[in-house]
């Protein structure tokens, strides 16, 4: 990843959270997600706010998740950090049963096909994957290669094979090097 200071320039945060449309809405009980890969938690510090009821992340990397505590306020216990590999190890038992899955800059990947079927398993029936990701129709000042990046295409491919009701593309204004899909899961 290139220097969190220029990372951050890259995408506006705010823009990205409300195009998901869980801000602002008046939800019966809290919600839990799972934030696959925190990074630098970028994210982090707004998705806790409207993931109140629990947020799970998985990051590889021990020095991605003290930058991402430290964004966290001292006391605030919903939000649980789990050290491991998402592709090679178990997923810890408490995280199961979550309604959102993110996915932010993550599916450049050999086999996100099997990835998301193991997502679909682990999360609450009628539960979401919510994809962010560089744009493949466009160059962009940062991004894995063009040919490793998810396409509409493949998400549709992807939305089909896991029986997905529904497969929504979000409109994105401020982050013009990105696209955004919600996959809506049986
Ligand atoms: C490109 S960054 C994206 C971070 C964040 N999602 C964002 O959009 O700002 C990818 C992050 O995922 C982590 N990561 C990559 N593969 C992983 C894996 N298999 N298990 C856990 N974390 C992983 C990396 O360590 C890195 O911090």
């Amino acid at each position: 990843m290139p220097e969190e200071a220029f990372w951050e320039t890259l995408f506006d945060v705010d823009e990205i959270v409300d195009a998901f449309g869980w801000t602002g809405t008046d939800e019966p009980r809290d919600r839990h997600a799972i934030e696959f890969g925190c990074g630098y938690g970028s994210f982090t510090a707004a998705l806790k706010d409207v993931f109140r009821g629990r947020l799970d992340c998985f990051e590889l990397e021990p020095e991605m998740i003290c930058r991402t505590k430290a964004r966290i306020p001292e006391g605030c216990s919903t939000v649980h950090f789990h050290a491991l590999d998402f592709l090679a190890e178990p997923w810890p038992s408490e995280s199961r049963g979550a309604e959102v899955a993110i996915l932010f800059h993550m599916l450049h990947l050999d086999d996100p096909l099997s990835l998301l079927r193991r997502v679909s398993e682990h999360l609450a029936p009628g539960g979401t994957l919510a994809v962010l990701h560089w744009r493949s129709d466009r160059e962009t000042p940062r991004g894995p290669a063009m040919n490793t990046r998810p396409t509409l295409a493949d998400l549709e491919h992807w939305a089909d094979e896991l029986n997905a009701r529904s497969l929504t593309t979000l409109n994105l204004t401020r982050s013009p090097h990105h696209f955004a899909a919600s996959i809506e899961l049986p």
